[in-house]
């Protein structure tokens, strides 16, 4: 693997980030830095989709200009992320110049090449969906499914993209390459919906939608918000001027998007890149939907948490147990949920109880028996070694399927391993019997051990795992493919003052007091 381009979908910037845009970030990050421990060169983007008439509505019922709310409220994203330590290599936003140039030069190249014809049309747009409906996918009271809105009736003249020329080879390629929606139960869905789909409208009436990025030689038509939003991909890494980066990194290894969005990146999306002429991602994964104590999020129910008030709430340091919780939240693909009361058993249990404790304890013993010192004879076959490789291997299996909460619960299964191990073989029964050499071999074996928890953890919790890897003086940089059974050095490996917690419990007052906000 000599490059790993991953992507997110960009988010509007009508309101700020709440925990479901989060869900998706730190799930992107977590993939990012898992293959970051298997390729040298992973890119990473993110960034917000700021044009179209719902930011441009907003806008105008808050009495400010678009660009004024897209600047506000693309800060607030990056503010968050940067509180979830999510660690992208780009920011985009579809108002940077480059960007708007770019697609403008896209838009123009689909019209002189004949795949972008103008089309007199009147149509149901959802402005939530920023798309035309088809009427037998409203509700029976005639509203958007999603939005639970009535559509408004849309005539204009507009542009129209020739989607179904592009039908049978996507058909054709989806059926060829069963990985490239994930996961797999999600491709009969978009199968379906390609039997009946219909050139797209990829223009609106200036008059209409003033907010958008114009047609090169048409200064009535702004372009369609998703073809300006799905460029961002390809415009990110220099598709505009054929950048080497666009040559190293083009096609993108996954795009992470939300179930709700796949129709737009597994047909419209690889239709536009037909047309270019460009190959298409590897891989879409569509991730589910967080709700909150099992409510759909929405302004009208008051019930849209921000990820950074959860990290105030539980006067958190830093954003690790949030990310470990999200990103365990559900299976593959399936929703998830989010309480603060599960949040706050999940992560003392599986972060402070097993993995923490475990590594305190071990440390601790090795202080008390031995002054902080492996020694030579301590090494020998790890009894936990041939379990702990195999959880790489499985481990990396399951990121290759985004299975990411699957991959988690390996993780903590072979923690418990080591706390049992531990529990069976009773170091502190060795040493009060003198058996000190059985009882630093059991000591060496759960560090090294412990070594390829902070590695295998550390997507999730890369604070945990910095603070675990240096009181092992372990190198959180080696690559899995180079993890062994014998990673602590002999010698004098910790002194007492330097064993640290990783992971305080969240304290049950403060956690109290924010499940009653
Ligand atoms: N702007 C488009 C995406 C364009 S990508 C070329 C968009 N924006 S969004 O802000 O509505 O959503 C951004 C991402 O957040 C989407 O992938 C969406 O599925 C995800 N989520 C929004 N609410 C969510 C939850 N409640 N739970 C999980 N993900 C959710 O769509």
């Amino acid at each position: 693997m000599d490059k790993y381009y991953i992507t997110t979908a960009i988010d509007y910037v009508n309101g700020a980030p709440h925990i479901g845009h989060a869900y998706e970030k730190i799930l992107t990050d977590v993939l990012a830095r898992h293959y970051s421990l298997r390729c040298d060169d992973v890119y990473f983007l993110t960034g917000t989709d700021e044009h179209g008439i719902k930011i441009q509505k907003t806008a105008a019922e808050k009495g400010i200009t678009p660009k004024e709310l897209c600047d506000e409220n693309a800060q607030k994203f990056k503010d968050a992320w940067k509180a979830l330590d999510i660690d992208y290599n780009k920011f985009i936003r579809t108002t940077d110049d480059y960007h708007e140039k770019a697609v403008q030069h896209i838009f123009k190249k689909l019209v002189e090449q004949g795949d972008i014809y103008k089309h007199s049309y009147e149509g149901l747009y959802c402005s939530g969906c920023e798309c035309f409906l088809n009427p037998k996918d409203l509700t029976e009271d005639g509203l958007c499914p999603t939005h639970l809105k009535k559509p408004e009736v849309v005539s204009e003249e507009n542009y129209f993209f020739k989607l179904t020329k592009y039908k049978d080879a996507i058909i054709k390629h989806i059926k060829e390459h069963p990985d490239f929606i994930m996961p797999e139960f999600r491709a009969n869905e978009v199968l379906n919906q390609l039997e009946d789909i219909q050139d797209i409208s990829v223009s609106r009436a200036k008059s209409n939608v003033k907010w958008g990025i114009e047609v090169l030689d048409d200064t009535e038509q702004s372009i369609y918000v998703w073809i300006d939003a799905l460029s961002n991909y390809i415009t990110a890494i220099g598709y505009d001027d054929m950048s080497e980066d666009f040559k190293k990194y083009w096609p993108a290894d996954v795009h992470v998007i939300g179930k709700d969005i796949l129709k737009f990146h597994s047909i419209y999306w690889p239709a536009f890149l037909l047309a270019l002429n460009l190959p298409l991602p590897k891989h879409i994964f569509a991730h589910g939907w967080i709700t909150i104590d099992e409510t759909k999020m929405s302004k009208s129910l008051g019930n849209v948490v921000s990820p950074t008030s959860v990290l105030e709430n539980f006067n958190m340091e830093n954003a690790d147990a949030f990310r470990y919780y999200m990103a365990v939240s559900a299976p593959c693909g399936r929703d998830g949920n989010y309480s603060d009361d599960d949040f706050k058993e999940k992560v003392n249990a599986h972060l402070a109880n097993s993995m923490g404790n475990l590594l305190n304890r071990t440390l601790s013993m090795l202080v008390k028996y031995f002054d902080g010192e492996v020694k030579p004879e301590f090494k020998h076959e790890n009894p936990l070694g041939k379990k702990a490789l195999g959880t790489v291997q499985i481990v990396k299996n399951h990121f290759d399927r985004f299975e990411i909460s699957e991959a988690g619960t390996e993780i903590i299964s072979l923690v418990d391993a080591a706390n049992k191990y531990v529990q069976d073989t009773a170091p502190w029964t060795l040493a009060k019997e003198g058996k000190l050499n059985e009882c630093g071999q059991v000591l060496t074996d759960v560090l090294d051990i412990m070594c390829i928890i902070s590695s295998l953890i550390y997507p999730y919790c890369p604070n945990i795992a910095q603070n675990m890897a240096r009181q092992l003086s372990f190198n959180l940089k080696t690559k899995l493919d180079d993890l062994t059974c014998n990673n602590v050095k002999v010698g004098k490996l910790i002194e007492k003052e330097d064993i640290k917690p990783v992971f305080l419990r969240l304290d049950s007052e403060l956690a109290d007091k924010s499940s009653k906000k």
